[in-house]
């Protein structure tokens, strides 16, 4: 077990390192939970009089989600009601001057974590513990606190290598995702247990289904993975159509776990029947799957996937959701992703949604948070727990402690 902020002395001047790596649209990050969330960690420090120094990161180098965290700073300020520094330094000299005019009651954000050379190659927290981005800010500070839940599967600086040189402490959203999510793992269920898997990470998507065991009886794939197990299927389906190549990759890196996951695990995993498309005059259009034309770009799944797959979570006991069916943020192709989320919240079956994505749809079509037994903010740290995984950045916690 970790320390919590709860066994903080007060007044101390923090390094927390949250997750905030958000959507974003036009250049321009976008809201989500997870400012709502780890704003309430940050408010909470602030009121106990510390001095909180943000370490976050935003998108992966090359990717058009990369950009710096003055978006993410204001979007907090908004959040917390006062003023968020943002200092475009991670840890060179203007970090530095920024961090050591700080105040009690005071808050900035440093720069994306990911745009230090240090940060991002997986390496072991020793290794992670030597670089010099840990060892410039690491005696800046009384403590850090890792709040971020959500990158905790990741080895990277930022998030490992502080525990191993300073007093570590696990902020609200660490704490409370890692106990409601190890909760999950403990839990027995009598009835059936489904996971409704989908969204674009086939990387994170394949190990889950392998390594769940006999705690899932069925997925429901849906979204880009659905669709690169359908073509694993002899569907006309998950190629690139817009030529940014993102299936081609995703196919060729993955093809044969796909093929070998569909055999050994076929009879739990369930495809599309049918997706959705947009038509010539811009409405949403739908096709069976045996009719799929290769030069079209699916954007959910059709009508008759959505009522099955509702109605396979009206059967369930426990429904664990990763990722979307759909582009959901486009409310033409929300269908598979609302329908399952509301037949979700209308039943009393135990259910977590997770994935930052998704769970923004939850707050974006009316669902009340309440309803669900939990919502996590995290994505593939979630399913990461829900097998059993072991998450490095909780690891290095608990050794600090
Ligand atoms: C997430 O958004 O799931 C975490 O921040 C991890 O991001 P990553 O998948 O780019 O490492």
């Amino acid at each position: 077990t970790f320390q919590t902020i709860d066994d903080l002395e007060s007044a101390q001047r923090l390094l927390v390192r949250i997750d905030v790596n958000a959507p974003v649209e036009d250049g321009v990050v976008q809201d989500n939970r997870r400012f709502a969330r780890h704003a309430e960690t940050i408010a909470e420090l602030l009121e106990d009089g510390h001095a909180v120094a943000v370490l976050a990161h935003q998108g992966r180098p090359g990717r058009d989600t990369f950009v710096t965290l003055e978006g993410h700073a204001e979007v907090l300020a908004d959040h917390l009601g006062r003023e968020v520094e943002y200092v475009p330094d991670t840890y060179g000299d203007e970090a530095l001057a920024a961090v050591r005019d700080l105040e009690s009651g005071d808050v900035l954000v440093l720069e994306n974590t990911r745009m230090c050379e240090e940060e991002l190659p997986e390496a072991d927290p020793e290794v992670k513990a030597e670089t010099e981005f840990v060892r410039t800010l690491a005696p800046e500070f009384d403590a850090y606190v890792n709040d971020a839940y959500s990158a905790a599967h990741r080895s990277h600086a930022s998030l490992v290598g502080f525990p191993l040189v300073m007093d570590a402490y696990a902020g609200r959203v660490m704490e409370t995702e890692y106990t409601a999510n190890s909760a999950i793992r403990e839990r027995e269920f009598d009835g059936t247990v489904t996971m409704v898997l989908g969204g674009t990470k086939a990387e994170d998507l394949i190990p889950v289904i392998e390594r769940v065991d006999d705690t899932v009886d069925r997925f429901c794939l849906g979204g880009i993975v659905g669709e690169l197990f359908l073509r694993a299927d002899g569907h006309d389906v998950g190629y690139d159509v817009d030529g940014t190549a993102f299936f081609d990759h995703q196919w060729d890196d993955h093809r044969e776990t796909i093929e070998r996951v569909l055999s050994e695990y076929g009879d739990r995993l369930l495809l599309a029947e049918d997706l959705s498309y947009e038509d010539e005059s811009g409405e949403r259009a739908e096709i069976a799957v045996e009719e799929i034309e290769k030069d079209t770009s699916y954007l959910d799944v059709g009508s008759d996937t959505a009522d099955r797959y509702a109605d396979l979570v009206r059967e369930s006991e426990a429904v664990f959701v990763k990722g979307a069916l759909g582009v959901f943020e486009d409310e033409r192709f929300a269908t598979g992703t609302v329908e399952v989320l509301s037949a979700i919240a209308d039943t009393d079956c135990f259910s977590v949604v997770g994935g930052g994505d998704t769970a923004r749809a939850v707050g974006m079509y009316g669902l009340e948070e309440s309803d669900f037994s939990h919502v996590s903010v995290a994505g593939g740290a979630y399913v990461r727990a829900l097998t059993g995984e072991e998450l490095i950045g909780v690891d290095v916690l608990e050794r600090a402690a």
